[in-house]
């Protein structure tokens, strides 16, 4: 039997109230005090209680929050790099002062959830932003979701109740626990993650395949929790994955899955938590490109890689695998990067995602060295039938 790689921390979290235990907790929880938590919130709820988020068995307390935002590592030592907190409205702090646990319910009143009353802490919103996002500028979307909250924080353990609802993509929903499993039926020794947020365009499928030469496995594992609201949705995405890994990829070395969390655009402090978390799912690889999980020009183009070296490999556990800026080049007439290709910029194709978005809102086809015809053509009745429901 293979062995499968330890998840951060030493094993692998599991913060789900068992089914036949559930009415019982129910009922104690309804009578706690609660408050409604918004979408990203519940994201985290199901990364803690799945394991995704291990060591993590709770929102972050006071001591752990500070120590993840001064250095990136939990009070005890273990590497974590952005705060995964609670707020709680400010009226609601006197009546959650005196309860043991407080239940959090979802958009539509259900309580998915109850966390320990551990440690209640207030913090400095600007301070928090500057360590985590590098910058206060509320045009930042972490830093805009950021600024919305109220600044006092509950820290504590969780028991999830109600599993969020998987919808559209439960056929690709998989918790650490299963990917793990598939991975070792599948034999895939070494296995290599992949972020993204977007569709699979030449340069991801151009890394991801550099990837899987050297390693058993790609885990193709896109974002589907709250991204901001210009991104491709994720509905579209989904269906690009399928179209590429049906026409161009080996379907005995691919698992495609989604991850349930939500975007921060945190650049390298959040490239170190994509990377510990696909830990968790069991990848021994991550793959970390140019201006990983960026927005605009907030962060250099390899910060995301350069934050690495302050961490020692066995501290992280995963071998991050660094990509330079990859695009066609009609010279070489192939993919390549910065790093390989001789030839001038006027030879290569590069366009950003601000302007792919363009190009298909306006009816453009972005050129097949850019993108897969396939991929394209989901993505431009995706547009479509977005802009025919609004
Ligand atoms: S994100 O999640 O990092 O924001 P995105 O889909 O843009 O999503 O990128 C996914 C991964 O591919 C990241 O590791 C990113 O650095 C890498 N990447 C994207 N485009 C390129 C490119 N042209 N060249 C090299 N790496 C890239």
């Amino acid at each position: 039997m293979l062995e499968t790689i330890t998840p951060h921390g030493g094993h692998l979290v599991n913060r789900m109230v068992a089914e036949i235990k559930r009415d019982e907790w129910l009922k104690k929880a309804d009578t706690y005090p609660s408050i409604t938590i918004p979408h990203t919130t519940v994201s985290d709820l199901l990364c803690i209680a799945t394991g995704v988020f291990s060591p993590l068995t709770g929102f972050l307390t006071e001591k752990d929050y500070q120590s993840v935002c001064d250095d990136m590592r939990l009070q005890d030592g273990t590497v974590w790099s952005l705060p995964i907190t609670l707020s709680i409205p400010e009226e609601s702090i006197t009546e959650i002062r005196r309860a043991p646990y407080v239940s959090l319910r979802d958009s539509t009143r259900r309580i998915v959830a109850i966390v320990q009353v551990e440690s209640i802490y207030e913090v400095d919103l600007f301070k928090e932003a500057k360590q985590v996002y590098g910058t206060t500028d509320p045009q930042h979307p972490g830093v805009a979701r950021l600024f919305k909250q109220s600044p006092v924080n509950l820290g504590g353990d969780i028991w999830l109740l109600h599993r969020p609802h998987e919808g559209e993509f439960s056929r690709h929903h998989y918790d650490p626990i299963q990917t793990r499993e598939r991975f070792q039926k599948n034999g895939w020794q070494t296995v290599v993650g992949f972020q993204t947020r977007n569709p699979v365009h030449r340069a991801h499928e151009y890394i991801q395949k550099a990837a899987l030469e050297t390693v058993d496995g790609l885990f193709l594992h896109p974002l589907v929790g709250e991204t901001k609201s210009d991104d491709i949705p994720a509905s579209v995405r989904m269906k690009s994955y399928e179209v590429i890994l049906q026409e161009y990829y080996p379907p005995q070395r691919v698992l495609l899955g989604v991850f349930p969390a939500a975007m921060r655009y945190a650049g390298p402090r959040e490239a170190i938590f994509h990377a510990l978390s696909r830990k968790n799912y069991g990848c021994t690889h991550f793959i970390v490109g140019r201006d990983h999980a960026g927005v605009g020009s907030y962060y250099g183009t390899y910060e995301a890689q350069e934050i690495f070296k302050q961490f020692r490999t066995e501290e992280l556990g995963i071998i991050p695998l660094f990509f330079e800026h990859s695009f066609f080049c009609r010279k070489c007439a192939g993919m390549t990067s910065y790093k390989t290709c001789p030839h001038s910029q006027d030879d290569h194709v590069i366009l950003s995602g601000t302007k792919v978005r363009e190009m298909l809102q306006a009816g453009e086809i972005p050129p097949p060295e850019f993108s897969r015809t396939e991929v394209i053509q989901v993505l431009i009745n995706g547009i479509r039938k977005k802009t025919t429901i609004q």
